[in-house]
């Protein structure tokens, strides 16, 4: 049996029934997991244009049968209610393949399903065939492990989160896009690492809402190890396990690059637009850095920026909303921050909504027109 604090901070290679079975119990604090879709993809996929689709078909996805993936995830479920504390939160993600089996076990193991959550995904893969909807979401469902178990929830840093439509409170379908262009990591020919990588602010959005900093996060199918890195960069303590090799070395290398947050700003108690996007989406994408600064009225004034989205003005130590923020300065009830606020970038000061609308260029793209020309 390993001991928590051995294994803390590391990601684990191995087999992860195995490995799961040597965690203490009552040890971790909130576990996602991203199992094995069990795809079951017999053939390779073709665009219309005879290009191959870059589909999952890897070992790791492939089981005998209903029969064989309904065993495996039964047995690392187990361990999952095991390992985790009382009053701790679990958190799985799947497709239509596999999230009803999934779903069936948790109930049957006896954990109380809070919420699940759809992933909509704001660029996703068309389906190249035109024969079936275009499968532009996932599941996630958050559970405890027991009826009567006091888990967190971060209600109000998840409303603040949410910074667009002030004090809203965050919904259960999260718009998110998929992982791209520098998140992606690349094998050594700079080839997609991994088919499945999981955007950071899916991530983001999970540990902060239900977690504490210097919790413990568990992930049992790390693969390139979003769960880890996002767990650290919020201040917690991570346990990833990955049996691939170069999954597992990649991971490492990922989560050893990335800086945590200054605890200081964590523990401060903290909106969208024409297509809302929050400002916890441009923080979950490195677009601004927790603790920067943000300049109102060519620097007169700053306020530093918190991992939920808040700014803490320096002046007078005034808490709230980047909206908050800049209606407490010019005196009124409310005010459209977007357009007030500035950051650095390199001598320059950068509007905070230019930036907002160059993220919503890239990634909110109606894709219509670049899947109908595959077609063509
Ligand atoms: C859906 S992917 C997870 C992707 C991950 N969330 C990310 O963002 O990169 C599932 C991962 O589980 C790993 N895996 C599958 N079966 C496993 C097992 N029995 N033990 C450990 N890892 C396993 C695969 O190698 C794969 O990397």
């Amino acid at each position: 049996m390993y001991k928590i604090d051995k294994i803390t901070n590391t990601i684990i290679k191995g087999d992860s029934i195995e490995e799961l079975k040597k965690i203490p119990k009552n040890s971790v604090n909130l576990i996602f997991a991203d199992p094995p879709y069990n795809l079951q993809l017999e053939k390779d996929l073709f665009r219309p244009n005879q290009s191959k689709v870059d589909g999952v078909f890897d070992e790791w996805d492939q089981f005998e049968s209903l029969k064989a993936y309904e065993k495996f995830s039964l047995q690392w479920i187990k361990e999952v209610k095991r390992v985790l504390k009382k009053d701790g939160s679990f958190w799985v993600i799947g497709s239509y393949h596999n999230i009803f089996k999934i779903g069936n076990i948790i109930q049957d193991l006896g954990f109380w399903i809070l919420n699940d959550v759809i992933w909509v995904k704001s660029n996703p893969m068309p389906n190249f065939m035109g024969t079936r909807f275009n499968n532009a979401h996932e599941t996630l469902i958050w559970c405890t492990p027991h009826k009567d178990s006091k888990f967190t929830f971060n209600y109000r840093e998840m409303k603040h989160f949410n910074t667009a439509e002030d004090e809203k409170q965050m919904r259960s379908d999260w718009i998110i896009p998929i992982c791209q262009g520098k998140e992606r990591l690349k094998d050594d020919e700079g080839k997609k690492l991994h088919s499945t990588q999981k955007p950071e602010e899916l991530l983001f959005r999970v540990i902060l809402s239900s977690s504490n900093p210097g919790d413990v996060i568990l992930d049992p199918f790390s693969g390139t190890g979003t769960t880890c890195a996002v767990a650290k960069k919020l201040g917690r303590q991570y346990i990833g396990i990955e049996m691939d090799k170069s999954y597992h070395k990649k991971s490492v290398e990922r989560v050893n690059n990335v800086q945590s947050v200054d605890p200081n700003l964590l523990n401060f108690n903290i909106r969208k637009n024409e297509v809302k996007v929050p400002i916890g989406t441009l923080i979950a994408n490195e677009l601004f850095t927790i603790g920067e600064y943000f300049y109102w009225n060519n620097g007169m004034n700053r306020a530093a920026l918190k991992e939920n989205g808040t700014l803490v003005l320096e002046s007078d130590g005034f808490i709230g909303s980047i909206h908050k923020v800049s209606a407490h300065l010019l005196d009124k009830k409310s005010n459209n921050g977007w357009t007030y606020w500035f950051v650095k970038r390199g001598k320059e000061l950068v509007s905070i909504d230019s930036i907002r609308k160059q993220y919503i260029q890239e990634h909110y793209t109606d894709k219509d027109e670049e899947i109908k020309s595959l077609f063509d």
